[in-house]
């Protein structure tokens, strides 16, 4: 797309949260309101996730001024899968620049399942989206390192940046993914063939796998995604992990393919950049006012949780949050012609 604007500074205009004490409050209700529905199904292709508890509930929000709100179990931890895709490809954004990425991974949704094949096939190789799995693959690929060892720490490194505290791999998850992951193989062979992925496939999808086998939090989800929200600086450690532009790349990205072949629907309904994984974690983001961490296991049929989507949906309308929402100016109310 020629859009014509190279080298025009980037104006910002984003609005306010409410004050503390009414996000504090308005956390505490969304909890509350969906603390005992139980829809959905939690995800069990990854044998080892079917033993997730399908009661556990978290939220949290972190404000861009640093400032948290939890509620249930906001600091139980479970692994970010595919959320990792959001922060992987921010990381690969700051090190290669805007125009290889979107040339090699491309930042359209493919409307097809995450782990489809047939998407890579129909669209001659080309990933297309990086929020699934063959376009994460070629993101992970793209991570500058000498060896997969150094591309692991790298990746590991650097979502603990977002975090602000050291991630550490949850060994059974990696293990049980990685006994089981046939079609992320092919998915990677797949994309090689193509020439999409120029390093040894196979070590590819492990750096991948341990990358989605990361322990986190909501809390963590917030704080990583109020990075986000915060030109690229964490709010809590003050750390700049990446700079305000790739923070905008990587939401536009969100907001077109975070919540799989349901982006359009989740994007109309509650208007925010997220992104989701099969752990229950949602990560929902509102541009220079902080972001949502969800978490509770069970699924829909995307493979988004129910319990988050809802708690992000009420957290949206209440404090504000959707992108699209405008309100008639006070000087013009009233002052058209009937
Ligand atoms: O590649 C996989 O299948 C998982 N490691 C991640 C998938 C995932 O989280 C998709 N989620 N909705």
């Amino acid at each position: 797309m020629d859009t014509d604007v190279a080298g025009i500074e980037q104006a910002v205009s984003t609005g306010r949260l409410p004050a503390w004490g009414r996000v504090e409050s308005l956390v505490r209700a969304a909890y509350e309101r969906y603390r005992d529905q139980s829809a959905g199904v939690v995800a069990d292709y990854i044998p080892v996730l079917a033993a997730a508890d399908p009661g556990g509930f978290g939220i949290a929000v972190t404000e861009v001024a640093g400032d948290m709100h939890l509620a249930g179990a906001a600091e139980a931890e479970f692994t970010v899968q595919s959320i990792s895709k959001a922060f992987v490809y921010a990381l690969v954004c700051d090190e290669l620049g805007h125009e290889v990425v979107r040339d090699r991974v491309g930042v359209n949704n493919t409307g097809l399942a995450f782990d489809s094949v047939i998407a890579v096939e129909l669209n001659d190789g080309h990933p297309m989206n990086p929020m699934v799995n063959a376009g994460a693959l070629a993101t992970t690929a793209l991570m500058p390192a000498g060896s997969a060892d150094e591309r692991w720490e790298r990746i590991r490194t650097g979502l603990s940046r977002f975090a602000g505290r050291p991630l550490e791999l949850d060994l059974a998850v990696f293990r049980s993914e990685s006994e089981t992951n046939r079609r992320n193989r092919a998915l990677a062979e797949l994309l090689a063939s193509y020439g999409r992925i120029d390093i040894d496939p196979i070590e590819v999808v492990d750096v991948y796998t341990r990358q989605c086998s990361l322990r986190v939090s909501a809390r963590d989800l917030a704080v990583m995604g109020a990075t986000l929200a915060d030109g690229g600086v964490n709010p809590v450690t003050g750390a700049q992990v990446v700079t305000p532009a790739v923070c905008r790349d990587t939401l536009s990205v969100l907001a077109a393919t975070g919540m799989y072949e349901r982006s359009g629907e989740w994007l109309f309904e509650i208007g925010l950049p997220a992104k989701s994984g099969v752990s229950g974690g949602i990560v929902a983001v509102a541009p220079g006012k902080g972001a949502i961490g969800t978490f509770s296991p069970p699924l829909d049929s995307a493979g988004n949780s129910v319990r988050g989507q809802r708690a992000v949906a009420y957290l949206s309308r209440t404090l504000g949050l959707n992108v699209f929402a405008s309100e008639v100016h006070p000087t013009t109310q009233g002052s058209g012609a009937a």
